[in-house]
This record gives structure tokens, C-alpha cells and sequence, in this order.
């Protein structure tokens, strides 16, 4: 596997690192927002990756902005997933809840003590306050002694996130983290991504389109390895630019 990609931190060759951010007003009424966000937080430009010669993401310039959920949508096999494991310094929630085969404590606290953590006191304080942050503290309180896979696969999938959010990444990568969860716990997953949203920057992969209309700021439509459009969520969803991002909005193909 061969790439270009650049994080922030090591960026310096970017062309337009100047990249003022883009003043939007707030996609969703109901999402506050409490980090100043807009500054680019990764950066692609003409980013590929290969699998042998076959290029699976082909030459794509995109910017996170800090704060922001961004969406990824297109069809099966467009390069979605693979664009979104080449992210550094990330936290990744998956499609299947993968809750360690342990307690639900020792999950969360599984990155913090990789990173050498090791004092009981703090590392409560991490486990409940990512539990917190993941809106799962209040149901498993009183069993986090309790291995994590007798949990519900709503609450393993919160758990996840928990685990996930708990080494503080710089970024919180979901590939379509509910597409595996029943319409509730579904509406669970998309109100903590709001909850989330301004002091994580977020993204999502979603078959699921009007999932990305609701949780997103900015959406990237990807086919065949292609970035084809990328902009405001609700420009992307009512007044796309190219027609392939029309056609698949409209249900024409994927
Ligand atoms: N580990 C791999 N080895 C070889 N080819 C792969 C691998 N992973 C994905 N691909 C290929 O790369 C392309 C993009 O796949 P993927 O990123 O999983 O798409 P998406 O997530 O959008 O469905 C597909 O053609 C897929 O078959
Ligand atoms: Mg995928």
C-alpha cells in the first residue's frame, strides 16, 4: 500500500496552506457548538492508495475541518473504507460493535493503559468520563466489572466509541458505525455524534443518506476511488454540482 497522505502536524508542502476556513452557518439547529472549528485538521491532496496497480483511492484532495462531522457516502467498493483507514492518530469505531472479550472497565481503559497508564484512581476517572461522553455511564454504573459482550449491541457499539474517545484522538473515524443496529439504538448513535460534535471532529461513513444529511456538516461523495464532490451537507443533498452525485442522491444507482 502506497500513499500521500499528510496530517496537519506534518504538513508542510501543502499548497494552500493558507486554506482560510469557511465561515458556514450551523447545519442543524439542534447541534450547539463549543469549539471554535474550521481549521483544517487533515489534509489530503492527490491522495491515492494502491492495492498493487489497482488505484482504490484515486488522487483525492480533501480537508477535515476541526469540529466538524464530515460524511462519506457513495456506493460498495468506491474506496470509502480504505480512504478511512489511512487517517493517523485516530480513534475507529467499526460497522460491527468489537468489544473486547473483557470487562466493560477494562475495555475503556485498554488505550490508556497501552499508553502507560496504570494508576487506578485516574484511570477511573478516564473510564467514567468517557462513559459519560458516550452516553453509557448511567446503564452500566453498577457492572462495569461486567464483561462487555453480555451488553445489548446498541450499548456495545457506545462502548466502542467510549473506548475509542477515551486516549483522546484527534479524530474519531466511524465506518458506518450503525448500520449493524436496530432503528433505536440507531437514533442513539446519530444524537451522541451531535453531542460529540465541536469537541471531536468526526467522520462518518454511511450507506445510509439521510443519516448523512442529518449528522453531518460536510459531505464527500466518493465513486470509483474518486472524490466527485465534496461541500456542505445540504448543498450536496439539494443542489449537488456534478450529475453522478445527483444520480446517486436520487437513488439512480448504488
Ligand atoms: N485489503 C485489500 N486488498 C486488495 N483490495 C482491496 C483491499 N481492501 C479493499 N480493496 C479493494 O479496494 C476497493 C475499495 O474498497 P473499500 O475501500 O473497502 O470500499 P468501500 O468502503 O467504499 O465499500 C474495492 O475494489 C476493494 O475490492
Ligand atoms: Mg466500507
Amino acid at each position: 500500500m502506497m500513499n500521500t497522505f499528510e496530517s496537519e502536524e506534518t504538513v508542510n508542502n501543502a499548497r494552500d496552506n493558507s486554506a482560510a476556513p469557511l465561515a458556514r452557518p450551523s447545519p442543524g439547529a439542534h447541534h450547539g457548538r463549543t469549539q471554535s472549528s474550521g481549521a483544517p485538521l487533515i489534509r489530503a491532496r492527490e491522495f491515492s492508495v494502491f492495492y498493487g496497480t489497482k488505484a482504490a483511492v484515486d488522487r483525492v484532495t480533501l480537508d477535515i475541518r476541526a469540529g466538524e462531522v464530515t460524511a462519506i457516502i457513495g456506493p460498495s467498493g468506491c474506496g470509502k473504507s480504505t480512504y478511512l483507514r489511512a487517517r493517523k492518530m485516530i480513534g475507529m469505531v467499526f460497522q460491527k460493535p468489537n468489544p473486547f472479550p473483557k470487562s466493560i472497565f477494562d475495555n475503556v481503559a485498554f488505550g490508556p493503559r497501552i499508553h502507560g497508564l496504570s494508576e487506578r484512581g485516574t484511570l477511573a476517572e478516564i473510564v467514567e468520563r468517557s462513559l459519560r461522553r458516550a452516553a453509557l455511564f448511567d446503564e452500566v454504573k453498577d457492572r462495569l466489572d461486567h464483561n462487555a459482550l453480555g451488553l445489548s449491541g446498541g450499548q456495545q457499539q457506545r462502548l466502542c466509541i467510549a473506548r475509542a474517545i477515551a486516549v483522546d484522538p484527534k479524530i474519531l473515524l466511524m465506518d458506518e458505525p450503525a448500520s449493524a443496529l436496530d432503528p433505536r439504538s440507531t437514533t442513539r448513535i446519530e444524537d451522541l455524534i451531535g453531542e460529540l460534535r465541536g469537541d471531536y471532529t468526526i467522520v462518518i461513513v454511511t450507506h445510509n443518506m439521510q443519516q448523512a444529511a442529518r449528522v453531518s456538516d460536510m459531505t464527500a461523495f466518493f465513486y470509483e476511488g474518486r472524490l466527485v464532490e465534496f461541500d456542505d451537507t445540504d448543498r450536496i443533498f439539494t443542489k449537488p454540482r456534478a450529475k453522478e452525485t445527483e444520480d446517486y442522491i436520487t437513488g439512480r444507482f448504488g
